[in-house]
């Protein structure tokens, strides 16, 4: 389970917060979608829960463990999934990248044998997986970048806009996969401006507007108010 609690975030020169008294939490085996307009405040909060960012106020938890008491669980049990594709190296092949950042983690010889052949085939990567980044089409990076989060085989994973990109086979390969990362007990979070993704993989809806939270609803509890206009909260 994760619990944020009031968290604030601002930038300097900014006059808005980024981000406002932000607090839900997420149990085992629990999708999130995190929805918003372009600059709501998503990839912050994603930002924040990677640890690449500290918020002003307020803090996060993993099984009751504050990130500020150990970053290093939080770390060893999170797996992220970038938006863009800028974190993968280059002049690296898509299976160096995965190795390495599974090396970097902590994964041993025989559980990154075990794992690397189910995602090579999830993410269909075998047919460019000893070609160099450089030469990949965005959802090329993409599905590699997807490859690398799960690679640790993390509790909890974040995935910022984790459809973009991609083709509608991959795309397909990713819902596939979440689904089948709850079913496994995983803590999931992920952003979207995807509404199948988001009513196929999510259980709750939480929509941030202007850097708060204007909606927190079970996927069931929103079909039920709205349908699947994911609009009705990005309102003033
Ligand atoms: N490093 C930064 N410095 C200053 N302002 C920033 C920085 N990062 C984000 N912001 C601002 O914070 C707000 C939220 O941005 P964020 O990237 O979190 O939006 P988002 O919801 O992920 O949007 P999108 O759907 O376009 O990805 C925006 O107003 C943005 O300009
Ligand atoms: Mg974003």
């Amino acid at each position: 389970m994760i619990t944020l609690s009031e968290i604030y975030k601002s930038f300097p020169g900014k006059k808005e917060m980024a981000l406002s008294d932000i607090s839900f939490s997420i149990g085992k085996g629990e999708a999130i979608a995190l929805v918003g307009e372009n600059g709501a405040g998503k990839t912050t909060l994603i930002r924040i829960l990677s640890l690449i960012l500290k918020p002003d106020k307020g803090f996060f938890s993993f099984d009751n463990i504050k990130f500020s008491d150990n970053p290093d669980y939080i770390k060893n049990k999170t797996g992220t999934l970038f938006s863009g594709d800028g974190s993968l190296y280059d002049r690296l092949t898509a299976e160096e990248n995965i190795k390495y950042y599974a090396q970097l983690n902590g994964v041993g010889k025989n559980d990154y044998r075990k794992r690397i052949g189910p995602l090579i085939e999830d993410m269909s990567l075998s047919a460019f997986i000893n070609d160099r980044v450089s030469t990949f089409s965005r959802g090329m990076k993409q599905r590699t970048a997807i490859a690398r989060a799960l690679i640790t085989n993390p509790d909890f994973l974040i995935l910022d806009e984790p459809s973009t990109g991609l083709d509608i086979i991959s795309g397909n390969s990713v819902k596939r996969i979440i689904n089948r990362l709850k079913q496994d007990g995983k803590t999931i979070l992920f952003s979207s401006h995807n509404t199948d993704e988001i009513f196929t993989c999510a259980d709750r809806i939480t929509v941030i507007h202007k850097g708060k939270i204007n909606c927190d609803k079970t996927v069931e509890a929103y079909r039920t108010a709205h349908g699947q206009d994911l609009t009705v909260y990005i309102k003033e």
